[in-house]
């Protein structure tokens, strides 16, 4: 996307941005970039209430999150990437162009659009993310990446479409925050269960199928805990790694053991660069493509089940 990072490994959208002290020191732990969290359009209007179209009044909402663009931004010794969540065809772009205004280096859309409606097939729902981003990459000059939720039928296509829109990058994936049923008091529950490693393998299969074929960045979001799961987001094509949850759990302390542990995969296996690992084991150069092919699927499903434990 045109930034340059000293370390693969960002800080990804959530409220770890909200405090400047645990923030500067995932960058002093060796941090390459942060995203910050997103600005909501419905939270916006939500709380504004009345006439939340008049210019002013949207600008008055806006105004922390901007606020906010400039303090990371003064504080920080490396990119500062706004977050944005926009519900009207018109408020992402003026969403996008005052978190320009304010000095971001870039923008990442989050599209997140769990779409239950029995009405709209799936190829209106694509086209209309299509166009949010098109609109909001010719309304900026800083660098668009575009978040998808994982579920896509066809993701190659997809992200051929964002790279015609004239997105950047491609952040793979956010995470579907999914209901639970509470049997005591009989309610649907929704709570915000963080990661684990084990979320990684989605992510490994949609970047490796998609690194080589786009020129779009391709970062790595959901399942990063360790260096080794970021060596192998590496080895598959993506060219950063966001982490969250590990941060979350584990403090800033976790950027700097993700960053050594990634360093010593890489001296072991006499890797000099990140740019040398990136995309080694990709579907494009696999030495064994059918490892990522459906016929090994079948072939996997045949063999005896791992043993319980
Ligand atoms: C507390 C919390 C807040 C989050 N807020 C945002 C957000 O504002 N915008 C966004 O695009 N993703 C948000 N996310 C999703 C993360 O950026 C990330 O995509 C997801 O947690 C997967 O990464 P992980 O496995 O490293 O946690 C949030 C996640 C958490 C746990």
């Amino acid at each position: 996307m045109g930034l340059r990072l000293r370390s693969p490994l960002v800080v990804g959208a959530s409220s770890l941005t909200d405090d400047l002290d645990p923030l500067c020191r995932c960058v002093d732990a060796g941090a390459g970039a942060v995203v910050m969290r997103s600005l909501f359009e419905e939270e916006i209007r939500h709380e504004l209430g009345e006439n939340p179209d008049s210019d002013a009044v949207f600008r008055q909402g806006v105004a922390p999150y901007l606020a906010r663009i400039q303090r990371l931004r003064r504080a920080l010794p490396v990119p500062v990437i706004a977050s944005l969540n926009g519900t009207s065809p018109g408020g992402w772009v003026r969403l996008a162009q005052s978190i320009e205004d304010a000095g971001a280096e870039a923008i990442e859309l989050n599209l997140y659009e769990p779409s239950s409606g029995p009405e709209e097939p799936s190829g209106v729902v694509e086209d209309r993310l299509v166009e949010v981003a098109e609109s909001v990459a010719g309304a900026v000059r800083i660098p668009v990446a575009v978040k998808l939720a994982p579920g896509f039928a066809a993701l190659t296509p997809l992200a051929r479409r964002f790279e015609g829109a004239g997105a950047r990058g491609l952040v793979l994936f956010n995470r579907w925050y999914q209901p639970d049923i509470d049997l005591d008091t009989f309610e649907l529950t929704r709570e915000l269960r963080l990661s684990t490693s084990d979320e990684l393998p989605l992510r490994l299969h949609a970047l490796g199928a998609l690194h080589g074929r786009l020129s779009l960045d391709l970062a790595c979001s959901g399942g990063v805990h360790t260096g080794d799961d970021a060596f192998k987001a590496l080895l598959v094509g993506a060219r950063v790694v966001q982490c969250v949850s590990a941060l979350l759990r584990r403090g800033p302390g976790a950027v700097a053991e993700i960053l050594a542990s990634l360093r010593a995969r890489m001296e072991g296996r006499g890797l000099a660069s990140v740019d040398q690992a990136r995309g080694a084991l990709s579907l494009a150069r696999a030495p064994d493509p059918r490892a990522w092919e459906r016929l090994h699927y079948a072939r996997l499903l045949k063999r005896p089940p791992p043993a319980r434990s």
